[in-house]
């Protein structure tokens, strides 16, 4: 039924597998939804990996389709969704991934198995909304890592679940109101008790899966990134730690996002861009001899090299402006220098958004916070859509995440999908990666976001 040697029952379940960890892969393998569904009353389990194959159910349910074929039986495909729906229901991880570095959904995708893919990704979309909405929320870290017959089960789920016996259903818990009951008596359990909370309040704070907005790397900070030394060279712009910040290939989705934020390039528009990086964008938008153009950025090393004799923007550039202030460099971070600009009443008909160092969390605030404030009502608003890039499920769970917050904004996304020429980009550490610390763009499709307010 499986594709390959290494998509086998036998592959993936270890004999070091534990009996209760291996008893639920089993079931899932075979889409024998009653022993899945008994099985799933331990809290935890339907997220058990095999601890050598990182094999979960999900995995398991997925992988023993294989890829459809002629000997596809119809029954068994329909147990295998609803096996998997199950498994989500109950709180299995839409993005664990296992020793082969595969998500359930990135195995479901390599076998084109597109149903349960959809599957996995509504799950990952369904997670990470629940996430926006639970900030002061988190998991009962008692239930929710209980370890079991032996078995190291690690929820490192999200949801949180309250229930005794597993039937109960999923409900959200207030963890202040919580964590102030059941006071402890004695000053040995009170300093017990403080134990566990320092413990919790650790756990609160770990980051959760948050792409960063250009997809770079997770481990950079904008404080971090903003103190690092900057090199410009040959097509790229690079942090101290070797991050691309921008770099060349990057310029045809730039030619594009301008030619869809300003239809027909038309002169006199007033613009915003957020995030100067290497100029690009803004050597293009200043071709559109623009009535205003406003440049946010925030960098000492991009600053010095704005202000360098060969820069295009520099201080003739700010005068050259049709008006006083009318073409501008604003120094520093956008998430204040936005706030001087609503004071202001600046409004523009286009603007972009392409930082570095920052995650999704900052892209939302900026369209909720300000777009509406910032943007003309028939303006158009565009970011550099790198959320989730390194991984296809990621880049699909994130586009309608950000879809869904975009609405929430008041505002309608247009995707239209550009190909990327992936000749240069295929390998880690060749072609244009080279001297670049980590591919940050894995896909051969941008899809580039023109959005407009609703209605
Ligand atoms: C990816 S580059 C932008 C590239 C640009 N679109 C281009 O065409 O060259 C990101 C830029 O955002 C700047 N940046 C990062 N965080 C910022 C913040 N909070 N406020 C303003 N600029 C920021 C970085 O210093 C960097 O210059």
């Amino acid at each position: 039924m499986a594709d390959t040697d290494a998509d086998t029952i036998s592959a993936r379940i270890s004999p070091s597998c534990p009996p209760e960890t291996q008893r639920i892969l089993t079931a899932a393998w075979s889409h024998d939804l009653d022993t899945v569904k008994k099985l799933l009353d331990t809290p935890g389990r339907a997220s058990a990996q095999d601890p050598v194959t990182g094999e979960t159910p999900l995995h398991a349910a997925i992988r023993s389709c294989g890829s459809p074929s002629e000997d596809d039986d119809p029954a068994d495909l329909e147990a295998a969704s609803k096996t998997v729906y199950e498994l989500l229901l109950w709180g299995a991880i839409w993005n664990d991934v296992d020793n082969h570095n595969e998500t359930p959904g990135c195995v479901a995708r390599r076998l084109g198995r597109t149903e349960l893919y959809e599957l996995c990704v509504n799950a990952g979309v369904r997670a990470e909304m629940l996430f926006g909405v639970l900030e002061g929320y988190e998991e009962l870290g008692s239930q929710a890592s209980d370890e079991e017959d032996g078995e190291d089960v690690d929820m490192g789920g999200d949801v949180v679940i309250v229930g005794e016996d597993g039937d109960e259903a999923p409900e959200l818990v207030n963890v202040e109101e919580t964590k102030s009951n059941g006071k402890a008596e004695s000053p040995d359990e009170q300093q017990e008790q403080q134990e566990v909370e320092d413990q919790e309040d650790q756990e609160a704070e770990e980051p959760r899966f948050q792409p960063p907005v250009d997809a770079t790397q997770a481990d950079v900070t904008s404080e971090a990134y903003l103190r690092s030394k900057l090199t410009y060279s040959d097509g790229k712009l690079v942090d101290d730690e070797g991050n691309g910040v921008m770099m060349a290939w990057e310029t045809d989705i730039m030619r594009q996002s301008v030619d869809e934020l300003l239809p027909g390039r038309e002169p006199g528009k007033r613009i915003l861009n957020i995030g100067f990086g290497m100029g690009i964008i803004d050597t293009m938008f200043a071709e559109t001899k623009p009535a205003r153009h406003h440049i946010i950025e925030a960098h000492p090393g991009v600053l010095e090299h704005i202000d360098s004799p060969n820069s295009k923007f520099g201080s003739a550039w700010e005068e050259s402006g049709p008006s006083p202030g009318a073409f501008k460099v604003y120094r520093g971070r956008w998430q204040e220098v936005c706030k001087q600009l609503l004071a202001e009443d600046q409004v523009y008909d286009a603007i972009y958004f392409d930082t570095f160092g920052e995650d999704y969390s900052q892209l939302r605030m900026f369209f909720t916070e300000f777009i509406p404030g910032l943007l003309d009502p028939k303006g158009r608003f565009g970011f550099f859509n790198g959320l989730g890039a390194d991984r296809q499920i990621c880049y699909d769970v994130y586009t309608k995440v950000v879809e869904l917050h975009l609405a929430d904004a008041g505002l309608d996304v247009d995707w239209k999908v550009i190909d990327v020429d992936m000749s240069q980009l295929a390998e880690e550490g060749k072609g244009e990666w080279e001297g670049v610390k980590r591919r940050y763009w894995t896909l051969d499709k941008y899809r580039l976001p023109v959005c407009t307010f609703l209605g």
